[in-house]
């Protein structure tokens, strides 16, 4: 397994200690009303919040990113948040200001005070180098304000941001059980995966999916590679099958994607699944498959169609190890969510070790009410996808610089 330097909360004294605790309670929020509609990752901090009852708790997230909808506050999440622990919850509508710096002065034990979305600091918005970090006011601000840092934001770890990587650098610090629980699993899937070891991999981007495709079948880390959304489309150009015009539209400007894939084709043809059918709405018609052999359609396909569903799902069932990320069509669409639901829906059925991240998939498992049936729900996406591409994360790379110099400070008393 692999194993992280880093101190966790049981290597640091919390007791009455001013803890800053990092989180990604970043949820999906209803457009026009910002009502929380999945709070999976408010959720997923409540083990560290327990562990942290009889600290001075200050707990920082962002929201979503300038620009976007659901950029906003953080005071509904807050008030979900308290009722999944013991403390009393508490809101400031500020980062780093005075007000802010004032009231964090005032948290007692047992307390947690939720500052506002930290990405309405502009400092949070950018990713760069521990050195830079280290001197933004973000973190010159903040810093001198407490004993601990926590960090139990696995979601965002993949960014450098000051109060990833930033507070890591200047204070003793610590990782969360959230954290520690999510590394796990996917240190599971990167050593040794139980065999059968199936991925599912759909959704809109192809940036993230390529390198942990690649990474995988490298490194002999997996047998079957199942692919939906626009990975499929994608493979189904470098494997020169015919798909419609607005799907040749969709990976016209991916061409250096399409190499990769044929590269990992001609590498790896056995172990790659790219649908036998697709399904498109036509002429008024709900839902129509087409098999991919056939002459194709003009619109853009939308979900995998039936006979995919089936052989894929078999794959799913059987697996000793299964790893969904990306859902396999366009979900939102009325008729469209069928392959990702019983792809879902197989995976949960199965007995082996199972694995789902990614917004999306989360979401679906829970309103299909068979979350509780996988192994591990990851609260990330964009993390649980670089670690699986052989990266590293910035904040769990600050982390481990982090317990090096709690153990060198400790060993010159
Ligand atoms: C996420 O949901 O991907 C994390 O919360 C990180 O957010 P970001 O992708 O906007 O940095
Ligand atoms: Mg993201």
């Amino acid at each position: 397994m692999t194993d992280y330097d880093f101190f966790t909360l049981d290597d640091v004294e919390t007791s009455n200690k001013r803890v800053f605790l990092r989180v990604d309670i970043n949820v999906p929020l209803d457009p026009s009303t910002h009502l929380i509609l999945d709070d999976t990752r408010i959720r997923g901090i409540a083990e560290t919040l327990a562990k942290l009852d009889d600290a001075k708790v200050v707990l920082g997230s962002h929201q979503s990113r300038p620009g976007k909808d659901d950029f906003t506050s953080l005071e509904p999440h807050a008030r979900v948040l308290a009722q999944y622990c013991s403390q009393d919850v508490k809101f400031v509508d500020d980062v780093i200001g005075p007000h802010a710096r004032q009231r964090i002065g005032k948290v007692q034990a047992g307390q947690v005070l939720v500052l506002d979305n930290l990405r309405f600091c502009a400092e949070e918005n950018l990713d760069d180098r521990p050195e830079k970090l280290v001197k933004t006011h973000f973190v010159r601000r903040l810093s001198p304000l407490f004993d601990l840092n926590v960090n139990d934001a696995f979601a965002t770890a993949h960014r450098s941001q000051p109060s990833i990587v930033g507070l890591t650098e200047v204070l003793p610090s610590a990782a969360g059980r959230l954290m520690q629980k999510e590394l796990k699993a996917v240190s599971i899937l990167l050593e040794e995966p139980r065999r059968p070891c199936v991925y599912v991999l759909g959704g809109a981007k192809v940036e993230d999916k390529i390198p942990v495709i690649e990474h995988i079948l490298e490194r002999d880390k997996a047998d079957k590679i199942l692919l939906g959304g626009v990975p499929a489309k994608l493979f189904l150009k470098a494997m020169e099958k015919k798909t419609s015009s607005e799907d040749e539209k969709e990976t016209a400007g991916l061409q250096e994607y399409v190499e990769r894939a044929k590269s990992l084709v001609r590498k790896h043809r056995d172990k790659i699944e790219v649908p036998v059918d697709l399904a498109y709405e036509e002429k008024g018609e709900k839902r129509l498959d087409r098999n991919v052999d056939s002459t194709p359609a003009k619109e853009s396909a939308l979900d995998i169609g039936a006979k995919t569903i089936e052989k894929y799902s078999k794959f799913v069932e059987s697996a000793a190890t299964s790893v969904a990320n990306g859902p396999l069509g366009v979900f939102e669409r009325n008729g469209f969510d069928l392959g990702t639901k019983m792809v879902l829906e197989s995976m949960s059925r199965g007995n082996g070790y199972s694995v789902i991240g990614g917004g999306h998939l989360v979401g679906l498992a829970s309103i299909l009410g068979i979350d509780e049936r996988f192994t591990h729900v990851s609260t990330a996406g964009g993390a649980m996808l670089s670690l699986l591409s052989g990266q590293s994360l910035p904040g769990v790379d600050a982390l481990v610089r982090a317990a090096a110099r709690m153990r060198n400070s400790n060993s010159g008393k």
